[in-house]
């Protein structure tokens, strides 16, 4: 196989480096299924019968071209398979065999590589039966060198040119339709193509071999003489028909006796233009062409010529105007063609001396021969000459250093009657088969000895024994018989046929030779042929009778007498002219030599049926022609020692994906050798190791399957790999979509609650792990909420507290929690004693309620502006004392809160973390008139509870590490649909049209309330289903009321009137809904379920809620009430209805009132008594709070979740919006969203599409426009978690919206509830 190697000096020997190959292409694993094996020497089984099978497969899948090693077999398939084309060749351009299927492209690529890189002539042997498709196979290769070999200069696109323009001219005079082909080459050629050291053609040589020139004078029926002799008597342009009397064919004896004038497929007049075009691009003159064309006349005529028999029995000429008319265009005397007609010189011989000459008159049939003899030697002549005058146009330019030869000779005939021509034939043949044979075995044998491989040598035959027996001279073989028998028996024909008998009786012993009377027998490579003997040593002779050759060389044509027969016969000569055997056998042997000299290429050439049809695959035809070409012994030899090999470069090259040593992911990672690196390959393959060996230069692999399996997995990796691409990518695509639904989810069910959550984190930090942690404080974790106790909004018991303090201007409440503080008696240790802790923007507020005479009153004791604080300190202990420092002449502020964390945090947060807070075992304090004192805390495990407090020491348990972490709070299980039971449904009742009337408020079900309750008295017995009505479906379905556009990730656009599918129903007025499989968050109050109404009258009604209304609906009363914008009627329709914008409403209830943490357990009242027991959450509706701590004053009444206190939002709220101050930040983090949590882009978004909702009547919502969607709470940013956070000016000065870097997280909270 011929190897890619950089242009180099033949023989020099090179070091075998891993060159980086080409990346591995994916595209390969997409390639079409290669039908069959693509070579031969894979197949698993070898027998004729194999291969024939394995051809018909591949043929009937227009795969026409197989390979055995680097043999081409090629099947002809009798039709265009467009596989011939620009893109197809380019594709083959600088590929090896093995890269690409197997194609005639292929082989010529590989043989003019092989010239420009080993410096080796070429040829391209093509052999196979007529019809077979040889001279197709020549003509491609042909095109594929001049397509390929560069040079732009125009001498050498000329002799491209030429060289493409021989085809057209040499079919035309060297072809004919016989029964097999319609385009037979009737001689043998040699085509050499000259390339210079750049590999650029410059000239080329064709031999001729072999014309079959007995065609011109007849042929049998059915079949046509030459092509040429149709083209010019159909297109002979004028001055031809006038000038040579051309007519017709059918006006001539030699083209019409067949009767066989037209062909199909065959365009003689477009031809004839063609051979034309051909000559002048040959460079054939017009006087050339005139000499040819009345050459081709003159043959005509003279079929023309006949004889009938005179009185004496002699020929005479029947016709003598023909005649005359011969001699005029041969320019010969008329008396003189006449004579050589109808008579022979004939000349004694006396002993060494010559005697009488006498003129012999001669019958019909010896001067129908003579004839015939003058046209055939005149034809004969013709071609030679054009063939001569060819090569001289195409003579090199330029000094000539390669050759590549494509030989496209007469296939093998074997027919009833064989005579000398198909001897020769088959002579030819034989010779080729030797060549190959020959060649090939001694390739193989060389290549093992080189490789230094052992191998058992296979047994073939070998035809050289035929070939001897043909051609030998000593013992004589049969041209040597045939030359003696001619010598002796010159005169007489039959005389020298006879003597050729008998001298075949000496080759009877030879087994390949049987002698049967007239005829004889050779048993060829490619089956026995028997040969008639009767005319076979006058056809070997082919003696110019001397007659005719005196007649052309007097003609007073030069071109006749000078250029056809230039030769003149000197009576004298007593040496024997060359027999017809003497001429094959030197130039087969000229052929073999120069053949020998190449690096061949083989063409076996298969035809598959004799129809030439294209879908018909004749077993039995083609089994005959692989068994004589031998195919199964070319496997065979190939295979003897290993079935494939390859250079270690092109191994490695090849199969670098199959271990990860030399390729990953598709790159080629090898850094040593190619020798290690197709070792690594196979030892990571697990190859045995009998079924490789390592040559000098090539991996050889014994068995076909293994190279089989090395492909397979190479074909496999890429499937493999886009496998595990694919499977990748739908893993990512599905997680990312969970995600996103995870991040919505928790998005939803965490907003209300991120900013306490932030506020937590916040107060962690302050204290920074250096005090101990209450056990109970790490049950969970617990959102920092603030105003436990309400003051606020003043609601339950905290009016009073509410109405004790005066505010100031723009003071806020940011958190308020019962504690107590240390106060001073006279002549006395201080004492605890209670206080009601009231934080607001501007100071802490110590509230006192005392009861003195049954009367009860509520004082606002001791204010401490946040401004005085200068820091506050703690102990390290799990106390719950603060000591606030501050430049009060009073002396510090000493407080004990449960939620002292919070406290500080909030603190921090309102004074932009200016006071600073100190952790320390003991903390010293300033008492009144500037004295200190210090506080100190002890662990005393017998100290239960909240600790002891004596004189300024607090005795306390041992607390957790200061380092421990509370527990995440519990996950919330998502709440899911509550599927409505269809027996259920009791709508008797006409639905109400949800945009004109409305349900009572107190009808409808709070969201957080068990919906299922309506079940549990049992439901009414079904009843019995109508005959056909179809059964509801039991999935709740809900209607889209308003089209919801969005092109935002995560929510579902609706249209409306939309059936959508709700999976899962969020609190906050988004659903998770799924339409048309896509799934995404549409607002609640923009889906209305769908009941299915019943024809027949429903059973009587059971309990009344058996729909749930949508979440959060607030009672149309109470949104009026405390609407603070009016809000228009279609609004307040429960029918309709709408989140509320308040993100309150939601957020309060999962404020609890006292430490308990949404969806864990509460903690119970005395839990350092008693083992905590750790009741469910209660529903975050009822607000039942749990008392702090028994010993402490009672707390107020916890804050009860409001009704809906805010109404439905109309667009104009949100263009409101859109408009407000930034959202407060914790200090450092930039505000997101605007003051309802939406991005401003957003709310304007949403206010433009409500207004030209509402604006537009004719949307099909009966001009009512869409309801807003559910704002987005406020979510305050993290605090910076980084050092401290940076602090902006403190908020109490300024308005919030007049200064936005002066807002705080209390300020968020208090607007948003607001
Ligand atoms: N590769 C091919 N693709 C399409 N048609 C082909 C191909 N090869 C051969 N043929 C068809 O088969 C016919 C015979 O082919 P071709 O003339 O090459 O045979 P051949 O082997 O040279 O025969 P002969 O020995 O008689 O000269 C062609 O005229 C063409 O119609
Ligand atoms: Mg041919």
């Amino acid at each position: 196989m011929p190897i890619k190697k950089p242009l180099g000096k033949k023989g020099e020997k090179k070091a075998i480096k891993a060159n980086r190959p080409v990346k591995a292409d994916w595209k390969e694993g997409m390639k079409k299924k290669i039908t069959g094996v693509a070579d031969m020497t894979l197949l698993t089984k070898i027998t004729n019968e194999a291969i024939n099978e394995n051809l018909m497969k591949r043929w009937q899948n227009k795969e026409i071209y197989t390979y055995i090693g680097s043999v081409l077999i090629s099947v002809n398939p009798f039709r265009d398979l467009g596989i011939y084309t620009e893109q197809v060749l380019e594709s083959y351009q600088g590929k090896n065999l093995l890269e690409m299927p197997p194609h005639v492209f292929a082989i010529a690529e590989a043989a003019y590589h092989h010239m420009n890189s080993y410096k080796e002539n070429q040829c391209v042997i093509i052999s196979g039966e007529s019809g077979a498709g040889k001279t197709e196979a020549a003509k491609r290769i042909m095109q594929y060198i001049a397509a390929v070999s560069g040079g732009a200069s125009s001498s050498i696109q000329e002799i491209k040119e030429m060289v493409l323009a021989t085809n057209p001219l040499l079919e035309s005079f060297g072809c004919a339709k016989t029964l097999r082909n319609n385009n037979s080459s009737r001689h043998g050629k040699y085509l050499e193509i000259q390339f210079n050291t750049q590999g650029e053609p410059v000239g080329a040589i064709i031999t001729n071999y072999l014309l079959e020139k007995s065609r011109v004078v007849g042929q049998i029926e059915n079949e046509r003489n030459f092509h040429i002799f149709y083209q010019l008597t159909k297109a002979a342009p004028p001055e031809y028909q006038e000038s040579y009397g051309l007519q017709g064919p059918e006006s001539f004896l030699y083209t019409s006796r067949s009767n066989c004038l037209q062909v199909e497929g065959i365009d003689d007049v477009q031809d004839f233009n063609e051979t034309i075009n051909a000559m002048n691009v040959i460079g054939l003159a017009k006087h050339e062409q005139d000499e040819i064309f009345k050459m081709l006349a003159i043959i005509l005529w003279i079929g023309n010529i006949v004889f009938a028999e005179d009185d004496a029995g002699n020929a005479m000429i029947s016709d003598p105007d023909v005649a005359s008319f011969v001699a005029y265009l041969l320019e010969v005397d008329n008396e003189s063609l006449s004579k050589a007609l109808t008579s022979r010189i004939m000349e004694t011989q006396r002993g060494m001396r010559r005697g009488s000459v006498y003129e012999v008159p001669l019958n019909v049939a010896q001067a129908n021969s003579v004839r015939d003899a003058l046209s055939k030697s005149i034809y004969e002549r013709l071609f030679e000459w054009i063939v001569t005058r060819v090569n001289a146009s195409l003579e090199a330019r330029g000094a000539a250093e390669y050759v590549i030869g494509v030989l496209d000779i007469y296939g093998f005939e074997i027919f009833d009657d064989n005579s000398f021509e198909q001897l020769c034939i088959n002579y030819v043949n034989e010779k080729l088969q030797q060549i190959f044979i020959e060649l090939t075995l001694k390739a193989e044998q060389e290549e093992y000895v080189r490789e230094q491989i052992q191998w058992t040598p296979i047994k073939f035959f070998n035809n050289k024994v035929v070939c001897d027996l043909i051609e030998e001279k000593r013992p004589p073989g049969i041209f040597a018989a045939l030359n003696d028998a001619c010598a002796t028996a010159h005169a007489d024909p039959a005389a020298a046929d006879n003597s050729f008998v008998q001298r075949l009786g000496f080759l009877s012993s030879n087994p390949h030779f049987e002698a049967r009377s007239n005829k004889f027998l050779i048993r060829h490579y490619a089956g026995d042929v028997l040969y008639n003997v009767q005319g076979v040593t006058d056809k070997n002779k082919d003696a110019l009778l001397k007659d005719l050759h005196q007649l052309v060389t007097a003609s007073g044509n030069t071109f006749v007498a000078d250029t056809l027969f230039p030769e003149r016969i000197d009576p004298n000569s007593k040496k024997r002219p060359p027999t017809v055997g003497d001429k094959i056998k030197l130039s087969c042997n000229a052929l073999v030599t120069k053949l020998m000299q190449c690096h061949p290429s083989y063409i076996r050439t298969i035809k598959p049926n004799d129809n030439r049809s294209a879908s018909e695959y004749d077993d039995k035809r083609v089994l005959h022609q692989v068994q004589y070409l031998g195919l199964c012994e070319n496997i065979r030899v190939r295979r003897a020692g290993f079935a494939y090999r390859t250079t270690f470069d092109k191994f490695l090259e090849r199969f670098y994906l199959l271990s990860p040593a030399t390729g990953y992911a598709g790159e080629y990672v090898w850094n040593g050798d190619a020798v290690q690196g197709s070792l690594e390959i196979l030892r990571h393959n697990n190859l045995p190791q009998d079924e490789w060996q390592m040559g000098t230069s090539k991996v050889f692999l014994r068995h076909p399957e293994t190279i089989f399996g090395l492909e397979h997995m190479r074909d496999r990796y890429w499937h493999n790999m886009a496998t595990r691409i694919q499977r990748s990518w739908r893993n990512y695509v599905r997680y990312k979509h969970e995600c996103a639904t995870k991040i919505q989810q928790f998005w939803r069910r965490n907003k209300y609650n991120i900013g306490y959550q932030q506020m937590r984190e916040y107060g962690h930090e302050i204290l920074a792990q250096r005090k101990e942690r209450r056990r109970y404080s790490l049950v969970s974790m617990r959102k920092f909420t603030g105003d436990y106790l309400d003051i606020t909004n003043g609601s339950g018991g905290a009016d009073v507290i509410r109405n004790a303090i005066s505010f100031g201007v723009n003071e806020q409440v940011v958190f308020s929690m019962r504690g107590q503080t240390l106060v001073a008696r006279a002549m006395r240790a201080s004492i605890p004693s209670p206080r009601t802790l009231v934080l607001t923007n501007q100071a802490l507020h110590f509230v006192m309620t005392t009861r003195k005479d049954q009367v009860v009153s509520t004082i606002d004791e001791k204010v401490i502006p946040l401004n005085s604080i200068q820091s506050a300190s703690v102990s390290t202990l799990c106390d719950d004392w603060v000591i606030l420092h501050t430049n009060n002449p009073e002396g510090d502020t000493i407080l004990s809160c449960m939620f002292k964390t919070e406290l500080l945090a909030h603190m921090l947060q309102q004074t932009n973390a200016r006071i600073t807070v100190d952790v320390q075992p003991e903390i010293q304090f300033k008492k009144k008139g500037n004295k200190t004192s210090v506080m100190k805390f002890i662990k005393d495990e017998t100290a239960v509870g909240d600790g002891l407090y004596k004189s300024r020491v607090v005795r306390i348990q041992s607390g957790q590490p200061a380092s421990s972490m509370s527990d995440p709070p519990c996950s919330v299980k998502p709440r899911a649909v509550v599927r409505r039971q269809p027996k259920q449904t009791t709508t008797t009742r006409p639905r109400p049209n949800p945009t004109r009337s409305s349900v009572p408020a107190s009808k409808s079900i709070p969201a957080h309330a068990p919906v299922i309750s309506a079940s549990n008295s049992p439901p009414p017995p079904p009843p019995p289903p109508p005959a056909a009505t179809p059964q509801p479906s039991s999935e709740p379905k809900y209607k889209a009321i308003y089209p919801f556009e969005t092109d935002q990730d995560g929510e579902l656009a609706i249209e409306m009137g939309d059936l959508i599918e709700v999976i899962e129903q969020d609190d906050n007025g988004w659903w998770l809904a799924k339409k048309n499989g896509k799934e995404g968050w549409v607002p609640s109050n923009y889906l209305e379920e769908v009941v299915e109404e019943k024809p027949t009258p429903p059973p009587p009604a059971p309990p009344a809620r058996t729909r749930r209304p949508p979440p959060a609906i607030p009672p149309a009363e109470t949104v009026e009430q405390h609407s603070p914008l009016p809000t228009p009627a279609a609004y307040v329709t429960p029918a309709a209805p709408v989140i509320p914008s308040a993100p309150a409403i939601r957020s309060v209830p999962a404020i609890p009132a006292i430490p308990s943490v949404p969806s864990t357990p509460s903690i119970p009242a005395t839990p350092r008594a008693t083992k905590p027991s750790l009741p469910s959450r209660a529903p975050v509706a009822s607000n039942s709070p749990t008392p702090p701590l028994a010993s402490k004053p009672v707390l107020p009444k916890p804050v009860v979740a409001p009704a809906s206190t805010k109404p439905t939002p109309a667009p104009r709220h949100i263009i409101a919006n859109v408009n407000a101050a930034p959202i407060p930040v914790m200090p450092g983090v930039a505000a997101p969203l605007n003051a309802n949590g939406v991005p401003p882009w957003r709310a304007q978004l949403e206010a433009k599409r409500a207004a030209a909702a509402a604006e537009n009547t004719g949307d099909g919502s009966d001009g009512k426009p869409s309801p807003p969607v559910a704002p987005k709470p406020v979510v305050p940013a993290r605090p910076n978690n980084l050092g401290k956070p940076a602090i902006p000016s403190r908020p109490a000065q300024l308005q919030p919206s007049q200064n936005p870097a002066a807002t705080s997280l209390a300020e968020a909270l208090r607007q948003r509830r607001q």
